[in-house]
Protein backbone atom coordinates (compact mmCIF):
# COMPACT_ATOMS: atom_id res chain seq x y z
CA UNK A 1 0.00 0.00 0.00
CA UNK A 2 1.13 3.40 -0.69
CA UNK A 3 2.17 5.95 2.60
CA UNK A 4 0.59 9.47 2.07
CA UNK A 5 2.73 11.54 4.87
CA UNK A 6 0.63 14.68 6.10
CA UNK A 7 3.16 17.27 7.93
CA UNK A 8 0.95 19.48 10.53
CA UNK A 9 2.11 22.93 11.27
CA UNK A 10 2.92 21.58 14.61
CA UNK A 11 5.67 19.71 12.55
CA UNK A 12 3.83 16.49 13.75
CA UNK A 13 3.74 13.51 10.74
CA UNK A 14 0.61 11.36 9.75
CA UNK A 15 2.04 8.75 7.97
CA UNK A 16 -0.66 6.52 6.28
CA UNK A 17 -1.61 3.48 4.61
CA UNK A 18 -3.68 4.35 1.45
CA UNK A 19 -5.77 2.63 -0.75
CA UNK A 20 -4.96 3.29 -4.40
CA UNK A 21 -7.39 5.54 -5.75
CA UNK A 22 -8.79 7.22 -2.91
CA UNK A 23 -7.86 11.27 -2.86
CA UNK A 24 -5.68 12.49 -0.21
CA UNK A 25 -8.19 14.21 0.93
CA UNK A 26 -10.66 11.10 1.87
CA UNK A 27 -7.61 9.22 3.07
CA UNK A 28 -6.91 11.91 5.71
CA UNK A 29 -10.49 12.55 6.74
CA UNK A 30 -10.92 8.72 7.32
CA UNK A 31 -7.24 8.69 9.54
CA UNK A 32 -8.22 11.39 11.37
CA UNK A 33 -5.21 13.73 9.76
CA UNK A 34 -6.11 17.27 12.05
CA UNK A 35 -5.97 20.36 9.70
CA UNK A 36 -7.83 18.81 6.58
CA UNK A 37 -11.64 18.77 6.44
CA UNK A 38 -13.16 18.27 3.20
CA UNK A 39 -16.30 20.23 3.63
CA UNK A 40 -17.80 19.79 -0.10
CA UNK A 41 -17.12 15.54 0.09
CA UNK A 42 -14.59 16.21 -2.88
CA UNK A 43 -16.36 17.98 -5.45
CA UNK A 44 -13.69 21.46 -5.30
CA UNK A 45 -15.63 23.50 -4.12
CA UNK A 46 -14.79 23.84 -0.74
CA UNK A 47 -11.04 24.67 -0.32
CA UNK A 48 -10.52 23.24 2.72
CA UNK A 49 -8.78 20.16 1.83
CA UNK A 50 -5.84 22.46 0.62
CA UNK A 51 -2.52 20.86 1.34
CA UNK A 52 1.29 21.62 -0.14
CA UNK A 53 2.44 19.11 -1.76
CA UNK A 54 6.32 18.98 -1.43
CA UNK A 55 8.74 20.01 -4.39
CA UNK A 56 9.69 16.30 -5.46
CA UNK A 57 6.18 15.17 -5.27
CA UNK A 58 5.26 17.96 -7.45
CA UNK A 59 6.19 16.38 -10.63
CA UNK A 60 4.33 13.38 -9.84
CA UNK A 61 1.19 14.21 -8.46
CA UNK A 62 0.58 16.52 -11.99
CA UNK A 63 -1.26 19.77 -12.74
CA UNK A 64 -4.46 21.07 -10.82
CA UNK A 65 -7.36 21.13 -13.14
CA UNK A 66 -9.65 24.55 -14.31
CA UNK A 67 -11.72 24.33 -11.26
CA UNK A 68 -9.06 23.81 -9.05
CA UNK A 69 -6.91 26.57 -10.31
CA UNK A 70 -9.95 28.74 -9.63
CA UNK A 71 -9.89 27.61 -6.46
CA UNK A 72 -6.66 27.42 -5.24
CA UNK A 73 -6.57 31.03 -6.41
CA UNK A 74 -9.41 32.25 -4.96
CA UNK A 75 -9.94 30.84 -1.60
CA UNK A 76 -6.91 29.34 -0.06
CA UNK A 77 -5.26 31.30 2.85
CA UNK A 78 -1.34 30.87 1.08
CA UNK A 79 -1.02 30.13 -2.28
CA UNK A 80 2.25 28.40 -3.54
CA UNK A 81 3.78 26.43 -5.91
CA UNK A 82 2.82 22.89 -4.65
CA UNK A 83 -0.61 23.88 -3.40
CA UNK A 84 -2.81 21.72 -4.59
CA UNK A 85 -6.77 20.66 -3.47
CA UNK A 86 -6.24 17.12 -2.35
CA UNK A 87 -9.40 15.90 -3.19
CA UNK A 88 -8.02 16.04 -6.43
CA UNK A 89 -5.37 13.81 -6.15
CA UNK A 90 -5.84 10.43 -6.50
CA UNK A 91 -3.60 7.36 -4.57
CA UNK A 92 -1.16 5.82 -6.86
CA UNK A 93 1.67 3.31 -6.59
CA UNK A 94 3.56 5.62 -7.81
CA UNK A 95 3.11 8.25 -5.22
CA UNK A 96 4.27 5.54 -2.48
CA UNK A 97 5.50 8.22 0.32
CA UNK A 98 3.98 11.37 -1.20
CA UNK A 99 3.98 14.53 1.76
CA UNK A 100 2.20 16.92 1.79
CA UNK A 101 2.17 20.01 4.45
CA UNK A 102 -1.50 20.69 5.77
CA UNK A 103 -1.71 24.51 6.40
CA UNK A 104 -2.12 25.81 9.80
CA UNK A 105 -6.19 27.35 8.93
CA UNK A 106 -8.18 26.41 6.03
CA UNK A 107 -11.19 28.88 4.61
FE1 LIG B 1 -13.79 20.48 -0.98
FE2 LIG B 1 -11.51 19.40 -1.76
S1 LIG B 1 -12.93 18.65 -0.36
S2 LIG B 1 -12.39 21.24 -2.43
Amino acid sequence: MPKVIYIGDDGQEHAIDAAVGDSVMATAVRNGVPGIIGECGGNASCATCHVWVREEFVPLVGEPGDMEEDLLDLAVSERRDGSRLSCQVRVTPELDGLTVDVPPEQP
